[in-house]
């Protein structure tokens, strides 16, 4: 039985060896390993290989983010052990349609769209819909995060409105456990949380306690 929502740790690193440590200590608590999109450019497949090689059992993701060569980039996440990979939300529509049939040909895979930066998102998830997608990451860009952006109102009607149209959301952007009630009473798929498991002295701790602010949301 699945734990719904779902968490997914994102491992946001720019070399192997941290994201490896983490995995160790954090894996058992969550349901998906995020190969985080740095990690994916320090050590590219070589980084899903291994996260794989350590947690047979587990979702990974790869979050490359791709913005072309949609089909080959699916390809080569897949074949190295993901399960799941990110097409950019700005990458033409050829681009989705070949990563999303490179994903439906091969069982247990799915390819997501990744929001980053996107503005029209209601518009463009027509034409994503219109040729089969299926799922989505809801992203609040790490930098705007940090910069410019908060998590707001405008953000939760989207959402509503995506998951109305039938895709299923993944969230993702500076999430802290003060963030999980924000989201109660939409139907989300997976929480997916970096920094603020990775940056705490107990991660794996600090991961059970995302496990039960999510349940208790729910
Ligand atoms: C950055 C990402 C991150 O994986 C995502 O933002 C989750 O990490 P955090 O919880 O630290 O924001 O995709 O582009
Ligand atoms: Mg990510």
């Amino acid at each position: 039985m699945t734990n719904k929502p779902q968490i997914q740790l994102a491992l946001d690193y720019f070399d192997l060896a941290p994201a490896l440590a983490m995995t160790q200590i954090v894996h058992k608590e969550v349901d998906i390993i995020e190969i985080g999109t740095p990690l994916t450019k320090a050590a590219g497949m070589l980084a899903v290989r291994t996260v794989r090689e350590l947690c047979p059992d587990h979702l990974i993701l790869a979050d490359i983010k791709s913005p072309d060569v949609g089909g080959g980039e699916a390809k080569m996440a897949f074949d190295a052990g993901a399960d799941w990979m990110t097409v950019l939300g700005a990458a033409p529509l050829d681009t989705v349609k070949l990563a999303l049939e490179e994903a439906k040909s091969r069982p247990g895979k799915e390819m997501f769209i990744e929001l980053t930066g996107i503005r029209d998102i209601l518009t463009r998830a027509h034409e994503w819909r219109s040729i089969g997608v299926e799922r989505m990451v809801y992203h609040r860009g790490w930098d705007e995060g940090n910069l410019s952006r908060t998590w707001d109102d405008q953000d939760r009607d989207t959402i509503r409105e995506l998951i109305h149209m039938g895709f299923q959301i993944s969230v993702a952007g500076g999430l802290g456990l003060d963030m999980i009630s924000f989201f109660q009473g939409l139907d989300i798929s997976v929480f997916i949380i970096g920094r603020a498991i990775r940056e705490t002295p107990d991660p794996a701790a600090t991961a059970r306690k995302f496990r039960e602010a999510i349940k208790k949301n729910n």
